[in-house]
């Protein structure tokens, strides 16, 4: 049984997974990914599964990032695990033989924004904001962040966004290419049902095909490589001071003050 994860299922094939820790605003720990991930491998298996909508629970998050508290202690091991879970997630979300949407209302930061830009594609409501901020906390994007949203948006804005870590409204993300449709946040997940059960009335053989194409085709080689780099990266900044710095300055609720180290 799963803590953290709802699944619902809807008409014509479509089922809505939730992120549900709405008091750590959906924050993926390990536990929160690892059911994620085992709820994924059986909705593969379904065969009546044509659509999943990915969404976090409550109105004030999709997800905001990985779980600051839990990875404050984190030793490089661990850490490098932790990316390794998060990209295998991330993976499973591209990979999948089925539609993954994302149905971003709120904040998706960090890990969170790493999973939505795993999905197919990314719906937001009008209050939806995105951003990585990793380097705030002294760190890196874990979970694929560094390959898939230059791919979204550009090398140039993704560095600028990786840099900052600035987070960016809905009107913002969908101009950047980032996001495919904007909707008011009143009947957000009506319209989000709505696209998805479209989506679900066509050849879902079809839809697959051409999704297997295109990741193929908007690949430019190397991706196992690029994980493997980027998750090593992740881990060799913990232990260092900037990580501590900045995870302890989130957890104590003041701003960081880093030395560059
Ligand atoms: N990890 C752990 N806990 C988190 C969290 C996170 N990423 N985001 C929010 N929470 C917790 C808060 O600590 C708080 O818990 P308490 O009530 O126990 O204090 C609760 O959720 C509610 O959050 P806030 O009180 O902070 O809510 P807010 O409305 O004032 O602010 C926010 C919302 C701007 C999203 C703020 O919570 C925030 O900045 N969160 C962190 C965002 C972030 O940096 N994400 C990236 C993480 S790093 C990462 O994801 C690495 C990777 O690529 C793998």
């Amino acid at each position: 049984m799963s803590n953290f994860i709802k699944t619902v299922p809807g008409e014509f094939g479509v089922v809505t997974v939730s992120i549900d820790r709405p008091e750590a605003l959906n924050a993926l720990n390990r536990s929160v990914l690892f059911e994620l991930k085992l709820e994924l491998e059986r909705l593969a298996q379904d065969q009546t599964v044509r659509v999943i909508v990915l969404r976090g629970s409550g109105e004030k998050a999709f997800v905001a990032g990985a779980d600051i508290k839990e990875m404050q202690e984190m030793t490089r091991g661990q850490a490098i695990e932790f990316s390794r879970l998060g990209h295998s997630v991330a993976t499973l979300l591209e990979s999948i033989q089925k539609v993954t949407i994302a149905a971003v209302q709120g904040y998706a930061l960090g890990g969170g924004m790493e999973l939505a830009l795993s999905c197919d594609f990314i719906l937001a409501s009008e209050k939806a904001q995105f951003g990585l901020p990793e380097v705030t906390l002294g760190v890196i994007p874990g979970f694929g962040g560094t390959i898939r949203l230059s791919r979204a948006v550009g090398l140039n804005r993704a560095k600028e966004l990786i840099f900052t870590g600035e987070r960016i409204s809905a009107e913002s993300a969908l101009r950047l290419g980032l996001v495919s449709k904007v909707y008011p946040q009143e009947g957000f997940f009506d319209e989000v049902m709505k696209r998805a059960r479209l989506i679900a009335l066509n050849s879902l053989g079809a839809a697959i095909s051409a999704k297997n194409l295109l990741n193929e085709f908007s690949e430019s080689s190397g991706t196992n490589q690029k994980i493997d780099a980027e998750t090593h990266q992740f881990g060799s900044l913990f232990g260092v001071t900037d990580q501590k710095e900045g995870m302890a300055a989130f957890v104590e609720k003041r701003p960081a003050r880093f030395k560059g180290l």
